[in-house]
């Protein structure tokens, strides 16, 4: 059975439904060019009908560019956007294209079964609604329900599709199944249109697909040190009062507990909340953001990634009363002054660990987001939108980074976390091989 940890080249006879001919010539070329006991990634790609198709060549090229072999399989819709002989020239491989055609009449599930993973990129609301339903009638929709691997789905159409509400139904379905859903993010549509419905880019979803590729190793973080902070801050008032963020911690604790299950060593730099921390991290309880900047200065130099997750209070009042300040009928003036930006602080270092962000936006994510990582000058942040993050045990992510945006689909915190710091060690390690 194939797994997402490393396949090898076995059974490959079984792929190809084209002639006899081409397919012993294919073989033979790629096993003398093959190492036999060469780990190695395989992905079928699914392309459906929709005008996002044109993407997938170049999506295909990227993958194959980072050693993944690709086997596409396209619907008939798919052919009248982009040619199979544009598909197999870059993918040196025929595409899938007839049930029929198989004469062995088991390619459904012999390529599948030789997969690491089945990326339908585009899909349109039609194949999704298939999917959704466990329809088979087609080559790819047989080879998605046959399939034994992780399915992924990259979804494309018109604004209004996206938003109906049966789309939507079977989006949520896919989720349930278990199906990772990349995309879709918002922008100018083919029809002219501009919303939600198009197609991640393609250096977007390649890099999705690769993390997901590499999903499932408990030991990716390991010998790497992350410095986390978790939690809001709290800006004394007087005795009693104070400023703070509405944070319950969830997401910087859950980030905490799957970094160390992927083996790195945690110090986690908490501010106020009620949470048990994770067995196994190093835990700095602070109140203040004067507080946290200064435990995060501390532990910055012997870490090799900084994940800023806390809800850091902006303002401080610049002058607390030591007392309890008493009600009277006047207005009261507060003078509040700019806390320390830890993460712009951390991230502007000469040795700076690689920094990721957290932006909780109350409107146009994408937007602030975007500003926000150029601003403070990091490789990767992850923005949400606050009113459905905070004290919740789900939420939604989209991770900022060079190559553009990448949607967290909305699922448990922990799953999240774990996602989130996959894509982050990605990019370390790329980071440091360049
Ligand atoms: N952050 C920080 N120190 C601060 C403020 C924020 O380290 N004083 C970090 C947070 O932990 C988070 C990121 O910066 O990783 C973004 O925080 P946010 O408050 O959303 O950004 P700001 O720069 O404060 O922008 P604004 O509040 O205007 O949206």
């Amino acid at each position: 059975m194939p797994t997402l940890n490393g396949g090898y080249y076995h059974d490959v006879s079984a792929v190809l439904i084209t002639t006899p001919m081409q397919q012993t010539q294919h073989f033979l070329v790629k096993m003398r060019g093959m190492t036999p006991a060469t780990p190695h990634r395989r992905i079928v790609l699914g392309i459906t009908g929709g005008i996002a198709a044109y993407k997938a060549a170049e999506l295909a090229r990227l993958l194959i560019k980072q050693g993944v072999e690709v086997q596409v399989a396209m619907t008939d819709a798919a052919t009248h956007f982009i040619t199979p002989a544009t598909l197999q020239a870059l993918t040196g491989q025929p595409v899938l294209l007839d049930q029929w055609q198989d004469d062995k009449g088991m390619s459904h599930i012999h390529s599948s079964r030789i997969a690491d993973a089945i990326v339908i990129a585009p899909a349109t609301a039609d194949f999704i609604a298939k999917l959704a339903h466990g329809l088979a009638d087609d080559l790819l929709s047989t080879l998605c329900l046959a399939r034994d691997c992780p399915l992924l789905v990259a979804p494309a159409m018109n604004k209004q599709m996206w938003s109906n509400a049966a789309t939507q139904r079977n989006v949520r379905q896919l989720a349930a199944d278990g199906v990772t859903l990349l995309g879709p993010v918002s922008g100018v549509q083919a029809c002219g249109e501009e919303g939600m419905g198009r197609m991640l880019e393609a250096e977007a979803l390649a890099q999705d697909i690769l993390t997901a590729l590499s999903v499932a190793s408990s030991d990716e973080l390991a010998g790497m040190r992350l410095l986390i902070t978790a939690g809001p801050t709290y800006e004394a008032i007087d005795a009693v009062r104070g400023i703070t963020n509405r944070s319950s911690g969830k997401m910087g604790y859950a980030v905490a507990q799957a970094a160390l299950e992927m083996g790195a060593q945690v110090t986690l730099v908490s501010g106020p909340v009620s949470l048990t921390p994770p067995a196994g991290a190093r835990v700095v309880d602070v109140t203040s953001a004067a507080e946290m900047f200064a435990a995060v200065q501390q532990a910055v130099p012997s870490s090799d990634m900084f994940i800023g997750v806390a809800a850091v209070a902006d303002y401080r009042v610049a002058q607390p009363s030591e007392q309890k300040i008493k009600k009277s009928d006047t207005s009261l003036n507060l003078q509040l002054v700019p806390t320390p930006d830890i993460l712009g602080w951390v991230a502007s270092q000469p040795k700076a660990p690689f920094c990721v962000g957290f932006a909780a936006e109350s409107e146009k994510l994408r937007e602030h987001a975007t500003a926000k990582r150029k601003k403070k000058n990091i490789p990767l942040l992850a923005a949400n939108l606050a009113q459905d993050a905070i004290g919740a045990d789900d939420n939604e992510l989209v991770l900022f980074d060079d190559a553009g945006e990448h949607v967290l689909p909305r699922t448990d915190k922990s799953t999240l976390a774990r996602a989130l710091l996959r894509h982050a060690a990605m990019l370390y390690k790329k980071g440091n091989q360049t």
